[in-house]
């Protein structure tokens, strides 16, 4: 049905007031009225288009779809901490954006396979089990680590023998010398444990998380590739690969013999290309590693790594900030500890009126999630307690407290078989609820495109608005006939539905009750 006017092969829009219709485009176009379409009109160049009625109540019974499976892969590269070091806030952001990108291109009918793309592997673990192994310690909570790790760059400073040391740990590790693989196995763990208690907050799983390690035995094969094609060029004494269109060519390996961070994006690339022949992959990291992954993925093309139809993104999210502009951080300046933001949400769902644990958790973390992914991917964030825990106004509360409505209004009518008769004469809100709710289909489609979750949570907000005002202004369950009674349960059941699938596909619960 919607494809008598897809099928045109024009630009549509919907046009940006509604009393001009519900679609528009450029240009004229013999459209005839049908199931669909109600009528046209032709103003100043434009064709608007009017939906019929009858098909925008079929829509209340239809949407969310079920989709079938579309037969293509998605790979999303997303969250990615790193081993003795904190969760940090921009890890935060990867895990929410990439899961809410993860479930929509899902929920659209790819293949998705998520990855956790762990830092447990780099020079930095051969300072790290230098300080582990001179100091004696057998504390190798991140905390500590993190401290080691500062101590180490202080006195590496007086000590020339300290780099020459931790090379020759790293060395020793990348070799597979027991003591360093025992060492750096225990900080994985260490490190691993923190995260889950952070993902378990989070209600996050992530399909898969090789991490960088598992690379390490494939990174050797990418070398001697990229050296046998000659593209890898010597660069005073270190491995290099131009790429073409960047100033900075890709450190392959360095002077000290060292593999680096991009060798290990590269054999990741390779593998993903060989495991799963994705049509996408999406690397959920933030802006400042633009360099980077221009020089991966102009690498990797030039390697012949990933196949001609095979589109690589990066996402580039930006940063949080505090209230005063500057990155978010402590009053001593040190980078927060994100456990504690997250009970601080769960702590503050409490207060404004979730009594159970379960209802605050949900509330709590749905609304420091709806709080980032309500805004664009790439801009900065400053972050405001009053905003993300609002009651009223763009926040994951305002939706969640909505869909509750809903499901107050239903529970006290039996049954869901609602009748709706074509002739009905609509009220100016059921209808603003009408010509809104159709489009998710189409936004869930457009926030996968654009990797915009923002569009989707714009949409949520509308349409909770549009409810909210429909339901201030008219009597659902005492309705003045039993066909509006009607007709307004099936609003009811279906603002609550897409509100739900909304909300789940962002990542966040929706409660019953609130
Ligand atoms: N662990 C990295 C960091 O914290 C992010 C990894 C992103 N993914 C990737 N394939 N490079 O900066």
């Amino acid at each position: 049905m919607q494809k008598s006017i897809k099928e045109l092969g024009v630009k549509l829009e919907h046009p940006a007031r509604e009393e001009w219709g519900d679609w528009a485009f450029y240009g004229e176009g013999n459209i005839q009225p049908d199931d669909m379409i109600e009528r046209t009109e032709k103003v100043g160049g434009f064709t608007n288009i009017w939906l019929k009625n009858e098909w925008l109540i079929s829509q209340l019974s239809i949407v969310p779809k079920k989709r079938e499976k579309n037969g293509k892969t998605m790979v999303i590269d997303y969250s990615a901490p790193n081993i003795a070091k904190p969760f940090g806030i921009g890890h935060l952001r990867s895990t929410i954006i990439g899961q809410a990108l993860y479930n929509v291109y899902k929920y659209l009918g790819y293949e998705v396979i998520g990855d956790n793309h762990l830092g447990d592997w780099g020079t930095q673990f051969g300072k790290l089990l230098y300080m582990i192994e001179s100091t004696k310690t057998d504390d190798l909570s991140i905390e500590h680590l993190e401290k080691l790790y500062v101590e180490f760059h202080k006195r590496a400073e007086d000590d020339k023998n300290m780099e020459k040391a931790a090379r020759e740990w790293f060395w020793r590790l990348e070799k597979g010398d027991g003591r360093a693989r025992e060492l750096w196995q225990k900080c994985v763990e260490q490190s691993i444990a923190e995260f889950d208690r952070i993902y378990e907050l989070l209600g996050v799983k992530i399909d898969n998380a090789y991490g960088e390690s598992f690379y390490e035995v494939r990174m050797v094969v990418v070398i001697e590739e990229a050296k046998k094609k000659q593209i890898a060029k010597k660069s005073l004494g270190a491995l290099v690969i131009e790429v073409p269109g960047l100033k900075t060519p890709l450190m392959l390996v360095k002077s000290d013999g060292a593999t680096t961070y991009a060798t290990r994006d590269l054999a990741t690339l390779k593998f993903r290309q060989e495991m799963w022949n994705p049509d996408i992959i999406i690397y959920e990291v933030g802006t400042e590693q633009a360099m980077h992954f221009e020089q991966v993925f102009g690498a990797a093309r030039r390697l012949g790594y990933v196949s001609e139809h095979t589109k690589l993104v990066h996402t580039k999210h930006g940063l949080y900030l505090d209230t005063d502009g500057k990155k978010f951080a402590t009053r001593e300046g040190k980078s927060i500890k994100l456990e504690e933001v997250l009970q601080e949400a769960i702590k503050r769902a409490k207060k404004l009126g979730c009594e159970d644990d379960e209802t605050a958790k949900a509330v709590g973390i749905g609304a420091i999630k709806y709080f980032d992914l309500s805004h664009n991917v790439q801009s900065d964030i400053v972050f405001d307690w009053e905003k993300v825990m609002a009651l009223e106004g763009n926040s994951g509360p305002y939706l969640q407290y909505t869909f509750a409505r809903t499901q107050s209004v239903l529970a006290k009518v039996q049954g869901s078989m609602f009748n709706v008769q074509s002739t009905y004469k609509f009220n100016p809100e059921e209808m603003a609820i009408l010509r809104w709710i159709y489009r998710f289909e189409e936004v869930v489609e457009e926030a996968a495109e654009r990797f915009a979750p923002n569009l989707l949570c714009n949409f949520l907000f509308e349409l909770a608005q549009r409810y909210n005002t429909f339901y201030n202004k008219h009597s659902i369950l005492q309705a003045e006939s039993t066909s509006s009674r009607e007709l307004r349960l099936l609003i009811t059941e279906a603002v609550g539905k897409v509100l739900k699938t909304g909300l789940g596909l962002l990542g966040i619960e929706a409660p019953d009750r609130m």
